[in-house]
Protein backbone atom coordinates (compact mmCIF):
# COMPACT_ATOMS: atom_id res chain seq x y z
CA UNK A 1 0.00 0.00 0.00
CA UNK A 2 1.22 3.59 -0.32
CA UNK A 3 0.81 6.23 2.52
CA UNK A 4 1.24 9.80 1.73
CA UNK A 5 2.20 11.94 5.00
CA UNK A 6 1.95 15.25 5.26
CA UNK A 7 3.91 17.46 8.00
CA UNK A 8 3.18 21.64 8.91
CA UNK A 9 3.87 21.43 12.47
CA UNK A 10 6.88 24.69 12.14
CA UNK A 11 7.95 25.76 9.68
CA UNK A 12 8.63 23.38 6.62
CA UNK A 13 5.49 22.55 4.46
CA UNK A 14 6.26 18.75 3.59
CA UNK A 15 4.95 15.80 2.21
CA UNK A 16 6.36 12.05 1.26
CA UNK A 17 5.20 9.28 -0.22
CA UNK A 18 6.34 5.34 1.30
CA UNK A 19 5.22 1.91 0.17
CA UNK A 20 4.21 -0.43 2.75
CA UNK A 21 4.81 -4.28 1.51
CA UNK A 22 2.93 -7.07 2.98
CA UNK A 23 5.68 -8.10 5.15
CA UNK A 24 5.33 -4.46 6.68
CA UNK A 25 8.72 -3.37 5.01
CA UNK A 26 8.62 0.26 4.27
CA UNK A 27 10.22 1.92 1.11
CA UNK A 28 10.19 6.04 0.84
CA UNK A 29 9.71 6.67 -2.64
CA UNK A 30 9.37 10.20 -2.66
CA UNK A 31 10.19 13.58 0.33
CA UNK A 32 9.05 16.49 -1.25
CA UNK A 33 10.17 20.10 1.30
CA UNK A 34 9.55 23.65 1.06
CA UNK A 35 11.28 25.22 3.19
CA UNK A 36 10.38 28.52 5.12
CA UNK A 37 14.01 28.87 7.10
CA UNK A 38 14.79 31.71 4.66
CA UNK A 39 11.75 33.88 5.76
CA UNK A 40 11.78 33.53 9.55
CA UNK A 41 15.46 34.02 9.39
CA UNK A 42 14.67 37.82 8.43
CA UNK A 43 12.95 37.95 12.05
CA UNK A 44 15.49 35.41 14.22
CA UNK A 45 13.14 32.95 14.23
CA UNK A 46 10.10 31.01 13.21
CA UNK A 47 6.99 33.97 13.62
CA UNK A 48 3.66 31.45 14.06
CA UNK A 49 1.27 33.74 11.47
CA UNK A 50 3.95 33.63 8.83
CA UNK A 51 4.17 30.42 9.20
CA UNK A 52 0.67 29.49 8.87
CA UNK A 53 0.33 31.73 5.26
CA UNK A 54 3.46 30.22 3.83
CA UNK A 55 1.93 27.05 4.57
CA UNK A 56 -1.99 27.51 3.19
CA UNK A 57 0.76 28.72 -0.11
CA UNK A 58 2.86 25.61 -0.54
CA UNK A 59 0.75 22.79 0.51
CA UNK A 60 -1.02 21.80 -2.50
CA UNK A 61 2.32 22.03 -5.12
CA UNK A 62 4.23 20.18 -2.12
CA UNK A 63 1.58 17.24 -2.14
CA UNK A 64 1.12 17.45 -6.01
CA UNK A 65 5.31 16.87 -5.82
CA UNK A 66 5.51 13.94 -3.74
CA UNK A 67 3.16 12.11 -5.64
CA UNK A 68 4.31 12.55 -8.97
CA UNK A 69 8.03 11.80 -7.44
CA UNK A 70 6.68 8.92 -6.45
CA UNK A 71 4.90 7.82 -9.70
CA UNK A 72 1.45 6.99 -8.54
CA UNK A 73 -2.10 9.77 -8.43
CA UNK A 74 -3.67 10.27 -5.12
CA UNK A 75 -6.29 7.26 -6.67
CA UNK A 76 -3.33 4.98 -5.35
CA UNK A 77 -3.18 6.05 -1.85
CA UNK A 78 -4.38 4.11 1.08
CA UNK A 79 -3.69 6.30 3.77
CA UNK A 80 -3.78 9.70 4.47
CA UNK A 81 -1.28 10.90 7.31
CA UNK A 82 -0.98 13.63 8.96
CA UNK A 83 1.08 15.74 11.63
CA UNK A 84 -1.72 16.57 14.09
CA UNK A 85 0.20 17.79 17.62
CA UNK A 86 2.13 18.67 18.88
CA UNK A 87 3.24 22.27 17.06
CA UNK A 88 2.26 25.67 16.40
CA UNK A 89 -1.52 25.40 16.06
CA UNK A 90 -1.87 27.81 13.12
CA UNK A 91 0.52 25.80 11.12
CA UNK A 92 -0.90 22.18 12.09
CA UNK A 93 -4.67 23.53 11.12
CA UNK A 94 -3.12 23.65 7.35
CA UNK A 95 -1.95 19.94 7.27
CA UNK A 96 -5.07 18.93 8.95
CA UNK A 97 -7.18 20.68 7.05
CA UNK A 98 -5.77 20.04 3.84
CA UNK A 99 -5.44 16.23 4.92
CA UNK A 100 -8.89 16.12 6.54
CA UNK A 101 -10.07 17.18 2.82
CA UNK A 102 -7.70 15.27 0.15
CA UNK A 103 -8.75 11.89 2.36
CA UNK A 104 -12.66 13.24 2.09
CA UNK A 105 -12.71 13.79 -1.06
CA UNK A 106 -10.69 10.73 -2.64
CA UNK A 107 -12.56 8.52 0.01
CA UNK A 108 -9.30 7.45 1.63
CA UNK A 109 -8.63 6.39 5.62
CA UNK A 110 -7.54 9.51 7.25
CA UNK A 111 -4.25 8.90 10.14
CA UNK A 112 -3.56 11.45 12.63
CA UNK A 113 0.34 11.55 13.93
CA UNK A 114 2.15 12.57 16.82
CA UNK A 115 4.87 14.71 15.19
CA UNK A 116 7.80 13.53 18.15
CA UNK A 117 6.83 9.70 17.85
CA UNK A 118 7.20 10.37 13.80
CA UNK A 119 10.66 11.52 14.34
CA UNK A 120 11.09 8.37 15.98
CA UNK A 121 9.52 6.52 13.37
CA UNK A 122 11.36 7.84 10.39
CA UNK A 123 14.30 4.67 11.14
CA UNK A 124 11.87 2.42 9.99
CA UNK A 125 13.05 4.07 6.78
CA UNK A 126 16.26 3.13 7.30
CA UNK A 127 17.90 -0.63 5.88
CA UNK A 128 17.51 -2.69 9.05
CA UNK A 129 15.25 -0.74 11.45
CA UNK A 130 15.50 -1.83 15.10
CA UNK A 131 12.64 -3.86 16.27
CA UNK A 132 11.14 -3.02 19.52
CA UNK A 133 11.62 -2.91 22.53
CA UNK A 134 14.48 -0.36 22.20
CA UNK A 135 14.62 3.15 23.53
CA UNK A 136 14.24 6.30 21.65
CA UNK A 137 16.01 9.87 22.24
CA UNK A 138 13.97 12.72 20.01
CA UNK A 139 15.70 16.04 20.06
CA UNK A 140 14.68 18.70 18.28
CA UNK A 141 13.70 22.54 18.14
CA UNK A 142 10.78 21.91 20.70
CA UNK A 143 10.99 18.96 22.13
CA UNK A 144 13.51 17.03 24.20
CA UNK A 145 12.27 13.68 25.88
CA UNK A 146 13.23 10.11 26.18
CA UNK A 147 10.98 7.09 25.74
CA UNK A 148 10.63 3.20 25.88
CA UNK A 149 9.22 2.32 22.51
CA UNK A 150 7.48 -1.02 23.00
CA UNK A 151 5.95 -0.90 19.56
CA UNK A 152 5.80 1.62 16.88
CA UNK A 153 2.13 2.66 18.19
CA UNK A 154 3.15 2.32 21.82
CA UNK A 155 5.69 4.76 23.20
CA UNK A 156 5.93 5.32 26.98
CA UNK A 157 7.71 9.08 27.94
CA UNK A 158 10.53 8.73 30.50
CA UNK A 159 12.26 11.59 30.52
CA UNK A 160 12.13 14.72 29.08
CA UNK A 161 12.99 18.59 29.08
CA UNK A 162 11.78 20.61 32.01
CA UNK A 163 12.15 23.96 29.93
CA UNK A 164 14.00 24.64 26.73
CA UNK A 165 14.29 21.80 24.16
CA UNK A 166 17.90 21.30 23.44
CA UNK A 167 17.68 22.69 19.83
CA UNK A 168 15.97 26.22 21.34
CA UNK A 169 19.06 26.50 23.64
CA UNK A 170 21.15 25.44 20.55
CA UNK A 171 19.72 28.25 18.54
CA UNK A 172 19.62 31.18 21.13
CA UNK A 173 22.97 30.56 21.63
CA UNK A 174 24.09 30.59 18.50
CA UNK A 175 22.11 33.57 17.60
CA UNK A 176 23.72 35.81 20.42
CA UNK A 177 27.21 34.87 18.85
CA UNK A 178 26.06 35.99 15.14
CA UNK A 179 24.47 32.83 13.66
CA UNK A 180 21.48 33.29 11.67
CA UNK A 181 18.50 31.03 12.70
CA UNK A 182 18.35 28.15 13.13
CA UNK A 183 21.74 28.43 14.50
CA UNK A 184 22.34 24.20 14.89
CA UNK A 185 24.01 23.77 12.07
CA UNK A 186 26.44 26.39 12.30
CA UNK A 187 26.96 25.58 16.09
CA UNK A 188 27.79 22.40 14.87
CA UNK A 189 29.94 23.21 12.67
CA UNK A 190 32.04 26.17 14.77
CA UNK A 191 32.31 22.96 17.27
CA UNK A 192 34.51 21.65 15.52
CA UNK A 193 37.33 24.32 15.24
CA UNK A 194 36.63 25.27 19.17
CA UNK A 195 38.33 23.79 22.49
CA UNK A 196 35.53 21.62 24.29
CA UNK A 197 37.13 22.27 28.14
CA UNK A 198 37.60 26.53 27.37
CA UNK A 199 34.25 27.01 29.30
CA UNK A 200 32.66 24.69 31.60
CA UNK A 201 28.88 25.09 31.40
CA UNK A 202 26.59 23.45 33.74
CA UNK A 203 25.18 20.47 33.11
CA UNK A 204 21.17 19.74 31.08
CA UNK A 205 20.95 16.63 32.97
CA UNK A 206 19.09 17.03 36.38
CA UNK A 207 20.87 15.77 39.10
CA UNK A 208 18.48 13.05 40.01
CA UNK A 209 17.68 9.30 39.38
CA UNK A 210 15.09 10.91 36.68
CA UNK A 211 15.62 11.18 32.73
CA UNK A 212 14.70 14.20 32.91
CA UNK A 213 16.45 18.00 31.55
CA UNK A 214 17.00 21.34 31.67
CA UNK A 215 18.45 23.56 28.90
CA UNK A 216 17.73 26.62 30.10
CA UNK A 217 20.46 27.01 32.96
CA UNK A 218 22.71 25.75 30.64
CA UNK A 219 21.83 28.46 27.44
CA UNK A 220 21.64 31.32 30.36
CA UNK A 221 25.39 30.19 31.58
CA UNK A 222 26.73 30.98 27.92
CA UNK A 223 24.78 34.03 26.99
CA UNK A 224 26.14 35.22 30.27
CA UNK A 225 29.48 34.44 29.49
CA UNK A 226 29.21 35.99 26.53
CA UNK A 227 27.39 39.10 27.35
CA UNK A 228 29.82 39.57 30.38
CA UNK A 229 33.04 39.38 28.36
CA UNK A 230 31.53 42.15 26.28
CA UNK A 231 31.11 44.17 28.84
CA UNK A 232 34.41 44.09 29.40
CA UNK A 233 35.21 44.56 25.67
CA UNK A 234 36.25 40.86 24.90
CA UNK A 235 34.58 39.08 22.39
CA UNK A 236 34.31 35.40 23.84
CA UNK A 237 35.75 33.10 21.21
CA UNK A 238 32.61 31.70 19.22
CA UNK A 239 34.08 28.33 18.23
CA UNK A 240 35.13 27.68 22.01
CA UNK A 241 31.40 28.72 22.95
CA UNK A 242 30.23 26.45 20.45
CA UNK A 243 32.15 23.88 21.16
CA UNK A 244 31.89 23.83 25.07
CA UNK A 245 28.37 24.12 24.85
CA UNK A 246 28.03 21.27 22.99
CA UNK A 247 30.20 19.41 25.49
CA UNK A 248 27.63 20.01 27.66
CA UNK A 249 25.20 18.78 25.63
CA UNK A 250 26.44 15.67 24.87
CA UNK A 251 27.72 14.49 28.62
CA UNK A 252 24.20 15.31 29.68
CA UNK A 253 22.41 13.51 26.84
CA UNK A 254 24.95 10.57 27.43
CA UNK A 255 24.51 10.67 30.55
CA UNK A 256 20.91 10.42 31.13
CA UNK A 257 20.85 7.67 27.88
CA UNK A 258 23.76 5.68 30.28
CA UNK A 259 21.07 5.74 33.17
CA UNK A 260 18.36 4.77 30.87
CA UNK A 261 20.55 1.77 29.28
CA UNK A 262 21.28 0.62 33.20
CA UNK A 263 17.63 0.97 34.76
CA UNK A 264 15.85 -0.73 31.28
CA UNK A 265 18.27 -2.99 30.86
CA UNK A 266 17.32 -2.26 27.02
CA UNK A 267 20.57 -2.34 24.86
CA UNK A 268 18.88 -0.56 21.70
CA UNK A 269 19.17 2.98 21.05
CA UNK A 270 17.68 5.63 18.48
CA UNK A 271 18.40 8.92 18.00
CA UNK A 272 16.35 11.55 16.17
CA UNK A 273 14.60 14.57 15.98
CA UNK A 274 16.60 17.84 14.06
CA UNK A 275 19.53 18.10 16.47
CA UNK A 276 20.15 14.47 16.37
CA UNK A 277 22.01 15.51 13.15
CA UNK A 278 24.43 16.70 14.92
CA UNK A 279 28.11 15.26 14.30
CA UNK A 280 29.50 15.77 17.84
CA UNK A 281 26.09 14.16 19.24
CA UNK A 282 26.43 11.44 17.21
CA UNK A 283 30.20 10.94 17.73
CA UNK A 284 29.20 10.89 21.55
CA UNK A 285 26.51 8.48 21.43
CA UNK A 286 28.06 6.28 19.25
CA UNK A 287 30.79 6.18 21.91
CA UNK A 288 28.49 5.54 24.86
CA UNK A 289 26.52 2.82 23.27
CA UNK A 290 29.46 1.00 22.60
CA UNK A 291 30.72 1.50 25.89
CA UNK A 292 27.45 0.07 27.53
CA UNK A 293 27.65 -2.78 24.47
CA UNK A 294 24.24 -0.64 22.87
CA UNK A 295 23.41 -0.37 19.20
CA UNK A 296 23.08 2.97 18.00
CA UNK A 297 20.35 3.85 15.09
CA UNK A 298 20.55 6.98 13.77
CA UNK A 299 18.89 8.42 10.56
CA UNK A 300 20.09 9.86 7.26
CA UNK A 301 20.68 13.47 7.71
CA UNK A 302 17.77 14.01 5.20
CA UNK A 303 15.73 12.31 8.04
CA UNK A 304 16.70 14.07 10.78
CA UNK A 305 14.49 16.99 10.27
CA UNK A 306 10.72 17.99 9.77
CA UNK A 307 10.00 16.11 7.07
CA UNK A 308 6.78 14.15 5.39
CA UNK A 309 8.57 10.46 5.42
CA UNK A 310 8.60 10.62 9.15
CA UNK A 311 4.25 11.51 9.23
CA UNK A 312 3.91 8.47 6.84
CA UNK A 313 6.30 5.97 7.98
CA UNK A 314 4.26 6.50 11.91
CA UNK A 315 1.06 6.72 9.47
CA UNK A 316 1.61 3.30 8.81
CA UNK A 317 1.87 1.69 11.70
CA UNK A 318 -0.79 3.69 13.49
CA UNK A 319 -3.41 2.61 10.42
CA UNK A 320 -2.40 -1.17 10.80
CA UNK A 321 -3.51 -0.35 15.00
CA UNK A 322 -6.97 1.23 13.49
CA UNK A 323 -6.33 4.34 14.75
CA UNK A 324 -7.80 6.33 11.65
CA UNK A 325 -9.59 9.65 12.32
CA UNK A 326 -13.05 10.93 11.54
CA UNK A 327 -13.73 14.03 9.73
CA UNK A 328 -13.69 15.96 12.86
CA UNK A 329 -10.51 15.92 13.34
CA UNK A 330 -8.79 18.59 14.87
CA UNK A 331 -4.70 19.90 15.93
CA UNK A 332 -3.39 20.46 19.42
CA UNK A 333 -0.20 22.70 20.32
CA UNK A 334 0.41 19.50 22.63
O1 LIG B 1 13.16 18.37 14.39
P1 LIG B 1 13.33 19.75 13.88
O2 LIG B 1 13.60 19.95 12.41
O3 LIG B 1 12.11 20.65 14.23
C1 LIG B 1 11.38 20.49 15.43
O4 LIG B 1 10.57 19.54 15.52
O5 LIG B 1 11.65 21.31 16.35
O6 LIG B 1 14.53 20.39 14.72
C2 LIG B 1 15.02 21.67 14.43
C3 LIG B 1 16.16 21.97 15.38
C4 LIG B 1 16.63 23.42 15.31
O7 LIG B 1 16.71 23.92 16.63
C5 LIG B 1 17.99 23.30 14.66
O8 LIG B 1 18.90 24.33 15.04
C6 LIG B 1 18.45 21.97 15.17
O9 LIG B 1 17.30 21.15 15.06
N1 LIG B 1 19.55 21.40 14.39
C7 LIG B 1 20.77 21.14 14.91
C8 LIG B 1 21.58 20.66 13.85
N2 LIG B 1 20.82 20.63 12.71
C9 LIG B 1 19.57 21.09 13.06
N3 LIG B 1 21.22 21.27 16.17
C10 LIG B 1 22.50 20.94 16.40
N4 LIG B 1 23.35 20.48 15.42
C11 LIG B 1 22.91 20.32 14.16
N5 LIG B 1 23.75 19.86 13.21
ZN1 LIG C 1 10.39 18.09 14.39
Amino acid sequence: MYIIGIETSCDETAAAVVSADEGGKLKLLSDAVASQVEMHRLWGGVVPELAGRAHIEAISHVTARALKEAGIGIGDVGCVAVTSFPGLIGALLVGVNFAKTLAYANNIPLVPVNHIYAHVAAVTLTEEPPDPPFIAFAVSGGHTSIYIVRSYTDFEEIGTTRDDAAGEAFDKVGRVIGMPYPAGAEMDRAACSGNPEAYAFPSPAIKDPSFDFSFSGLKTAALNLINSSRQKGIEADRCDIAASFTKAVCDGICGKVRNAVETTGIRKIVLAGGVSANSHLRAAMAEECARNGARLWVLPKQLCGDNGAMVAALGYYNFMAGMTADEFLNAYTD
